[in-house]
This record gives C-alpha cells, sequence and structure tokens, in this order.
C-alpha cells in the first residue's frame, strides 16, 4: 500500500526517484519506464503544491534530471514559458471550450499541431543574427545552449534581410526515430551509450558541454510558438505567425491545420491517436491553439498556462493478453529475471510476446497470476511493460507466483541477499551464464565478433569448446568444423573476426567482461580516464568512484570483479592471446580545421580557454596564443584582450562569436 501521509509519502518519493535514477544513469539498468518515472515526480510536485512546507532543496522537484545543473549558463526568459494544460478526452475538450466562453464570445477557431516529444527551446534573434537559445528550465528560469544548437543544421543562424530587431521564436528540438536509431547502431559501434528513446536521445545530444559532440548529432527543430518580437509585421492569427517563420527559414510542422470547431479538434486527435507512428518522429499528443490572437490577449493565463492552448495528450498504447506463464532467464551476471510469455498482441506498432518483470517484488506488487488477462504497455519507450492483471477475468484456479528456489538451467539454488531486489544464480559455473557472459563477451557493443551470437555460443558450449571468454581465443577450429553448419568459409570467417577483436578498445573489453552494473556508457568513462586495464584493476574504490560518472556501487563492484582470482586468471589468459588492453580509441573527427589557425581570446561560455583550443587542434588546426597575419579567425568571448581584438582589426581577421566558432568548427568556414 502507499503511503497517504504527504510528509512521509514525499519522503518514500524521494527515495524511490533517487533509486530509480541511479538504476538508469548510474547503473544503466531502468527498472521502470519513463512514463512511470515521470509519474512519480509528477506526484512529488503534486504532493509539494499542496503542502509547500515539504518542499526542500534536496527535492527532486529542484533538480534537472541527469546532468550536473551547473553545465550551463541560467538565463532569464524574457517571458515565461508556460506549461499547458491537459486533457485525455473530448468531454475534457467541450469543458476547456465552456470554460473560454467566459472570457470571449462568438466564433472561435482552433489550430491544431502535432505534440512534438523533444524539448523546448527558445531561440532569440537580436539583429537578424541568433544570440541566444535557452531551454525551458522551470519556465522562468533555462539554460543557455547558445553554442550547442548554433550546430544543428535547420536552425537559422542568421535570418534574411528585413527580419525584426528583435524576434524569439519557440519550438522543440528533436530527434527523428531513423536519426535515433542510427545514433544507437552507432554508438553500439563505438562502444558509447546507448539511448533509451528518441527524447532522450535529444537531450543528451544537446545538453553537451563540448558543442563539437552535439554537431555530431542529427537534431531537429519545428517552431511552434513566436514570442517576443520588436519591429516586426503586425499579426491576427496564429497561423501567420508560423506562415511567417516558415518564411524566415524555420521548419513548421507540416500536418498543421486550422479548424472552426471542437468537433473537427476532436477528429484530428482521433485521427493521429490512430496515425501516430505514420511520421518519422515520435508525439506524444496535439496541441490545440485558439487562432486569432486577440482572442487570446482576452483570455490571458492561469499562473501557470495560458487559456488560450490545451494539450491534448494521447492515451499510452495498451492492450489487453493473456500471461501464459511466468518465467525465470538468468543473465550473464547470474541474475534470476522473471518475464513475462504472453499471448502475441500488437501494442504501439511493435509485436509483444516477452516482457521483463524485473525482479521478484514487482511481480507481487502487480500481483500477476499466470493464466491472468494483462494489460501490456508500450509508453514513450521501447520496452513493452505489464501493467497489471484484470482482475475481472482472473481465473478461479489462478494461484499467486512464486519465485523459484533452483536455477532453471543449472538446478542450484537461487538466492536474494537481504537488502537487495535482484536474485542470483549461486553457481558461478551455471551453463546459463557461461553462455550469457560469452555471447555478450561477442556482442556488437563489447568485441563485436561476427558469427559467435547467442545459439552459436550455446552449441559451443554444449560442445565442450567453450567454458569462458578467454577460451574464445584458443578455440579449436578442427572441431568446430566437423560440427553441423560449418564449412571451411564460415570456420576461416569465425576466426577472422575473432582475431580482429583482439584490437577493439579498452572501452569494449571492459563491457565485454559482464562486471555487474557496469553499462557501456561507465565502461567507456573508465576506460577514457584511466586508459589501460591495469591501471583500472590497481585502482582503489575511491579512485574509481572519483571519476565524473561513476558512482559507488559501480566501483565497489569493479573492485570485487578484479579481486576474485578466477576473473584475473581471465584477464591473463586474454593479455596472453594478445589483447588490446589500452584505450581509448576515441573516433577522429572530422579534420574541418586542417591548415586554419584559430586564436581565442576572453571568457566564452560553453568552453574554457583549453577546451576551445583542444577542439580545435582535435579538428587539425591550429590555436596560437597570438594574432597574425596568417590567423584565420579570432573567437571572442567576455572580457577579450585588448591587443588580440585590436590586432585582428589592424590585419582585417574575422571575429567570431560562440555560435559562429561552432560553425566554424563544424563545417571548416566562416559564418
Ligand atoms: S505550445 C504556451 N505547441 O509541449 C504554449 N507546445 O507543455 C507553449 N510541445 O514542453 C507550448 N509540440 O515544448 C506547443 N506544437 C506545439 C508543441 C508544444 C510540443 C511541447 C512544449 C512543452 C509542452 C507543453
Amino acid at each position: 500500500m502507499a503511503e497517504t501521509d504527504p510528509a512521509r509519502r514525499a519522503e518514500e518519493l524521494h527515495r524511490l526517484i533517487a533509486y530509480h535514477n541511479q538504476r538508469y544513469f548510474e547503473l544503466d539498468d531502468p527498472e521502470i519506464t519513463d512514463a512511470e518515472f515521470d509519474e512519480l515526480v509528477a506526484e512529488l510536485a503534486a504532493t509539494e503544491r499542496d503542502h509547500p512546507e515539504l518542499v526542500t532543496e534536496s527535492s527532486p522537484t529542484q533538480n534537472v534530471w541527469g546532468a550536473p545543473v551547473e553545465l550551463f549558463a541560467e538565463v532569464r526568459h524574457r517571458t515565461p514559458m508556460m506549461s499547458l494544460d491537459k486533457t485525455t478526452t473530448y468531454d475534457e475538450l467541450l469543458a476547456w471550450g465552456k470554460r473560454m466562453e467566459r472570457y470571449i464570445s462568438g466564433d472561435v477557431a482552433f489550430d491544431c499541431e502535432l505534440k512534438l516529444d523533444g524539448l523546448a527551446m527558445s531561440l532569440l534573434y537580436e539583429g537578424g543574427r541568433l544570440s541566444r537559445a535557452a531551454t525551458r528550465g522551470n519556465g522562468v528560469v533555462g539554460e543557455d545552449v547558445t553554442a550547442n544548437v548554433a550546430t544543428i543544421a535547420v536552425v537559422p543562424k542568421q535570418l534574411g534581410p528585413g527580419s525584426p530587431e528583435v524576434v524569439e521564436v519557440r519550438g522543440e528540438i528533436y530527434m527523428t526515430v531513423s536519426a535515433f536509431e542510427a545514433l544507437n547502431r552507432q554508438q553500439a559501434e563505438s562502444g558509447g551509450r546507448r539511448f533509451i528513446n528518441p527524447r532522450n536521445a535529444a537531450a543528451g545530444s544537446l545538453r553537451q558541454k563540448d558543442a563539437a559532440v552535439t554537431a555530431g548529432r542529427e537534431l531537429s527543430f519545428c517552431a511552434y510558438q513566436l514570442g517576443a518580437v520588436v519591429g516586426g509585421p503586425d499579426f491576427k492569427y496564429h497561423h501567420e505567425t508560423i506562415e511567417w517563420l516558415g518564411g524566415l527559414g524555420f521548419p513548421t510542422s507540416l500536418y498543421a491545420k486550422t479548424v472552426g470547431s471542437l468537433e473537427e479538434v476532436d477528429h484530428y486527435c482521433a485521427y493521429w491517436t490512430e496515425n501516430r507512428h505514420s511520421v518519422d518522429f515520435e508525439i506524444d499528443g496535439v496541441v490545440v491553439k485558439v487562432d486569432d490572437l486577440s482572442q487570446r490577449r482576452e483570455l490571458g493565463a492561469t499562473s501557470h498556462a495560458p487559456r488560450w492552448a490545451i494539450a491534448y495528450k494521447f492515451p499510452p498504447e495498451e492492450k489487453t493478453t493473456l500471461l501464459k506463464d511466468i518465467m525465470v532467464s538468468i543473465g550473464k551476471s547470474g541474475k534470476a529475471t522473471p518475464f513475462a510469455v504472453l499471448e502475441p498482441v500488437v501494442v504501439g506498432g511493435a509485436n509483444v510476446s516477452l516482457a521483463t518483470l524485473h525482479n521478484e517484488d514487482q511481480v507481487k506488487l502487480k500481483d500477476l497470476r499466470p493464466g491472468d488477462t494483462v494489460v501490456v504497455r508500450r509508453a514513450g519507450d521501447v520496452i513493452p511493460e505489464v501493467r497489471g492483471p484484470v482482475l475481472a477475468l482472473r481465473p478461479p484456479d489462478a494461484s499467486p507466483w512464486a519465485f523459484p528456489a533452483k536455477c532453471p538451467i543449472c538446478a542450484s539454488p537461487l538466492q536474494r541477499l537481504p537488502g537487495e531486489a535482484d536474485t542470483f544464480c549461486t553457481n558461478v559455473d551455471c551453463p546459463g551464464q557461461q553462455v550469457q557472459r560469452i555471447s555478450h563477451f561477442a556482442s556488437r557493443g563489447a568485441m563485436d565478433i561476427e558469427g559467435l551470437g547467442e545459439r552459436t555460443v550455446r552449441l559451443f558450449c554444449d560442445e565442450g569448446l567453450l567454458a569462458d571468454v578467454a577460451d574464445i581465443y584458443s578455440l579449436d577450429f578442427d572441431r568446430v568444423r566437423q560440427l553441423e553448419g560449418f564449412a571451411d568459409i564460415s570456420v576461416a570467417n569465425l576466426a577472422g573476426s575473432i582475431q580482429a577483436s583482439k584490437a577493439r578498445p579498452l572501452a569494449n573489453l571492459l563491457f565485454g567482461l559482464s562486471v555487474r552494473h557496469l553499462g557501456e556508457n561507465t565502461s567507456a568513462l573508465l576506460a577514457r580516464s584511466f586508459g589501460h586495464l591495469d591501471r583500472i584493476m590497481e585502482a582503489g574504490e575511491e579512485e574509481i568512484a572519483a571519476v565524473e560518472g561513476i558512482g559507488q556501487v559501480v566501483a565497489a563492484s569493479i573492485k570485487r570483479f578484479f579481486s576474485l582470482p578466477r576473473n584475473r586468471e581471465v584477464v591473463e589468459r586474454l593479455r596472453a592471446a594478445g589483447l588490446n588492453f589500452e584505450g581509448p580509441s576515441q573516433p577522429s573527427l572530422p579534420q574541418t580545421l586542417a591548415g586554419k589557425s584559430v586564436v581565442v581570446t576572453g571568457t566564452l561560455e560553453g568552453w574554457s580557454r583549453e577546451e576551445a583550443e583542444a577542439a580545435v587542434k582535435a579538428r587539425g588546426g591550429k590555436a596560437p596564443g597570438s594574432v597574425s597575419k596568417k590567423t584565420t579567425a579570432v573567437v571572442v568571448g567576455a572580457d577579450p584582450g585588448g591587443a588580440k581584438v585590436s590586432k585582428a582589426a589592424e590585419f582585417g581577421i574575422p571575429t567570431l562569436d560562440e555560435a559562429g566558432f561552432s560553425h566554424l568548427l563544424e563545417t571548416g568556414d566562416l559564418p
């Protein structure tokens, strides 16, 4: 039962949010979906709204998740970026229409726009130039991400002649589904972090200290709202403002539609609820706006949202199906994970027949029983989730599920340690674990050994050819050749890809070792920070935990892993086989600045001086300390050195702001 006392519930929510944050960010192993996480934060925010005395500085509602808050400078929005009231039904839409009748009379036209699932962004143009890009933040104060946004190709950096003195454009930064999938493929290849969904990938790509990383990601932008304008035309209708923004070079929604009644709005919402997956970007609803700007002024706003707009949120995609069984799978570290075996059902465009149930407590909490009809949901992200049973349809003989006492593969006892959520197979030699560990080692994000997928690994283990990952490098190919399905060519190919894997970067090797809690992301951080496997093995727990992005749990787990003689022995055999223990292998950047020389002066907001100079050098350029006739450009931050600026003027060398610098880094051309 959830706690009903608000103070205790708030405390419980703090704990839950911290726990799920750790699973997501530190352990790379989320237990709940994004939507469920958002529900926890929303519940806490609502509790704090009703009981302001419960707001503390450390409350998760006071922080932006996933990234240090101090990464970017604060920006106070000229006019607050408000949120929107939400509806999920036609009746609520009608109620919104009725509320508006208190403020306006006569006909109302509505603009229906797709509600893009990305990040709200405010773009400020002064004198036609992009001068500032800011995130929504808490609506009043956001973060300055100008340098990053300036790298997004579809965001205009310079507006054409006749543009107003000042114009603020609001819209959504997002990543298309195809760009997201391509990014994850690329991340898998380079041993980088995999993103959970396009929104996450867009946020992660934008919140980068090094704008060059953002530049390498394919981000999109859609303008949906005109903010403050000085010296621009007068508009009567919202749809005119959007057309005008389109004319200035901003991407705008292709699917927006102006209609004359809420009934038509409802049709638009119904159409897009059905067809939400027909476009190459994620949408989570429809935004409905009053078109007439004078009516908008009369309607005004409440403390948090305009009265003239509302968000119609799509229902999460849910289906019911039969829970045929609950089984347990054994992972690479021995973790026994319960999963649902479902009568296959199509939810959110995907066929779902299996769904993880995470751990024993989750099954108990939901009281799932084989034979139940269950609700399956696919919200926002790709992991299908079993919400719970439909109790009215429960067969009378459905009995509660109990976690098996024995490993389904080796029959050793399963053990759940006190205070832990997970259950483990206690046998390190469990063939289930071996197969998982070896196939993980050979998988794409790790050593990428083509031809050594899970089925082959299982076969080789059954045949006694493999027992641990080091055996891969002394595989008896003569015996492999005799196995069914293998011939000279396939064996030669396998031998070739095993040989090639020896040179993989340290991050891949580390990730491949199946250290509990160590994900792709954290492996890459460690490889970059230590540079050699021996240094990681020798490092103390504190030293490991001191690496940014690595927490105590991961550090302790690494220490434990390398303290086991058995693991050490495997590592030594890998060394003897000639594997690369050194890293990192940073993919080299396009050499856009080869032969160019860029001087940096003053304080930049998005880079330290060293970082800016390193960004130039990493692209093949020179970053000398003084300006000469040969200098290509001078990047000028706040409080620049007078000599450099006057020399630049004297020699007629172009000066650049941060946005211009990002452009130069990305393209090698002056903006
Ligand atoms: S209008 C005051 N239009 O939805 C009106 N918002 O709470 C400002 N969103 O995170 C918003 N697509 O970024 C508007 N076509 C659209 C939108 C849209 C997505 C997002 C927005 C904000 C949330 C609204």
